[in-house]
């Protein structure tokens, strides 16, 4: 059975909208579209796959009456419930030169690339600035939406523009990096323009010669010695951090997660010393100025949650951070659990903990 409303063809069970070779698709499982693999269904459905895609979207009845959200490879998103809207994937692809000399180039990367693909694509170029950031899941689109980190290095470092279209007027709008306003795991499209635009595309400055090689943070220096590397090339380098990341993190395609679920606090340094005093081998790194940072991991790990399991969910046993979903979890029991974590941190340590993933209620 089908039924026409606005223009749009409905059926009972599926709905195929056609806007100018767009579909809309109706009561569509987000699981194969979140790295969480919550079993939440979303109202409709549809995926951005060329730019002309954006401004059918926009002007859509469909878009105007139903709440949204624009996802990419879902793996900052915990879905707590079906979602009552439409939800659009970008699936924008594409990577083009925009200038380059015998020192540098600049890439244009559609925002429907897959992050890791757009690095090994920079690696085996010999294009430096991005390869501490290798086996990061997800797009190149949301990639500056939290400003992505790993390794001492951020998207920041290497972005000179984003590309988005302001959802409201389907203006096309060019960010510099300045007004990206980055900060970590923050940008302006997480807090005063969230849910404003639609990020099209990311333009990246990297290196051909003199790259600058940042071997300094965490296990790499470690890992490169150990691969009987004394001089390493970015190749080596994004192949020692995949090494760690394989030994630390789950694979999404077999146990469901977001990576890190809250974001390492800052703390002032009194309170620091305070801390330090109790717990002698408190780990830190230096924050902004007045501010430590701390490892979220270890004070979740301190409140004894590492390695537990609840039913279907749990904490990782190597890295504390990262709440799982065995199969079968559900989100509002992973948001639950979040919240149990995040409390027994206030009471244990006075720290807030800040969730980093993006919760869909
Ligand atoms: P999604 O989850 O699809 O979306 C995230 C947010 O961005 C949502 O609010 C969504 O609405 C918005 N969004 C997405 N695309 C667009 C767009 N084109 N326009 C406008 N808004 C958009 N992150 C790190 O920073 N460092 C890490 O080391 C790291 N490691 C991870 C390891 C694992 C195993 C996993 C599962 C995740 C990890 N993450 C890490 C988190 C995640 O990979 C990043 O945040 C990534 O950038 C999310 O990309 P995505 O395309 O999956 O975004
Ligand atoms: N630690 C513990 N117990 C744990 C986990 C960590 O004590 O279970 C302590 C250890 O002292 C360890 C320190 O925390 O040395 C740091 O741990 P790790 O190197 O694993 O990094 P992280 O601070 O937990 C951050 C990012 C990751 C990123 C890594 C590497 C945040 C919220 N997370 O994790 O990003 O990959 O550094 O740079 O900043 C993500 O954002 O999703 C993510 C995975």
């Amino acid at each position: 059975m089908s039924l026409r409303v606005d223009g749009f063809l409905y059926s009972n069970i599926y709905l195929v909208a056609n806007l100018q070779h767009m579909n809309i698709s109706e009561n569509v499982g987000l699981k194969p579209y979140n790295t969480f693999g919550i079993n939440a269904n979303s109202k409709y459905f549809t995926t951005l796959t060329t730019p002309a895609d954006i401004p059918a979207l926009l002007t859509s009845k469909l878009f105007e009456r139903e709440r949204h959200l624009i996802l990419g490879g879902g793996s900052n998103v915990l879905f707590t419930n079906d979602y009552d809207g439409l939800v659009a994937i970008v699936e924008l692809k594409g990577i083009k030169i925009i200038d380059e000399d015998d020192n540098a180039i600049t890439l244009h990367a559609g925002a429907g690339e897959n992050w890791h693909s757009f690095v090994t694509y920079c690696v085996n170029n010999n294009y430096g600035g991005v390869e501490n950031l290798s086996l990061i899941p997800g797009t190149t689109g949301a990639a500056p939406m939290q400003n992505i980190g790993a390794y001492g290095t951020e998207i920041k470092d290497v972005i000179i523009a984003v590309e988005a279209v302001e959802i409201q007027t389907g203006d096309h709008k060019i960010f510099s990096k300045e007004a990206c306003e980055f900060g970590y795991r923050e940008s302006i499209f997480k807090q005063k323009a969230f849910d404003k635009y639609i990020i099209t595309g990311v333009h990246l400055r990297l290196t051909k010669r003199n790259h600058k090689l940042n071997i300094q943070y965490g296990a790499i220096s470690d890992t490169l010695k150990s691969m009987n590397i004394a001089s390493p090339t970015i190749k080596d380098i994004s192949e020692a951090v995949m090494h760690i990341r394989r030994t630390k993190l789950p694979d999404p395609a077999k146990i469901g997660n977001a990576g890190s679920f809250f974001k390492n606090p800052s703390i002032p340094s009194i309170q620091y010393n305070e801390l330090k005093n109790q717990h002698p081998n408190i780990p830190s790194f230096p924050s902004q100025e007045g501010l430590i940072k701390i490892p979220a991991g270890w004070l979740i790990e301190q409140c004894g949650w590492k390695g537990k399991t609840f039913d279907k969910i749990g904490v990782h046993a190597n890295q504390a951070l990262v709440i799982v979903n065995y199969g079968g979890g559900e989100g509002q029991s992973i948001w639950a659990l979040a919240m149990k974590i995040q409390q027994s941190v206030e009471d244990k340590f006075k720290i807030t903990l800040q969730p980093e993933v993006n919760v869909i209620k």
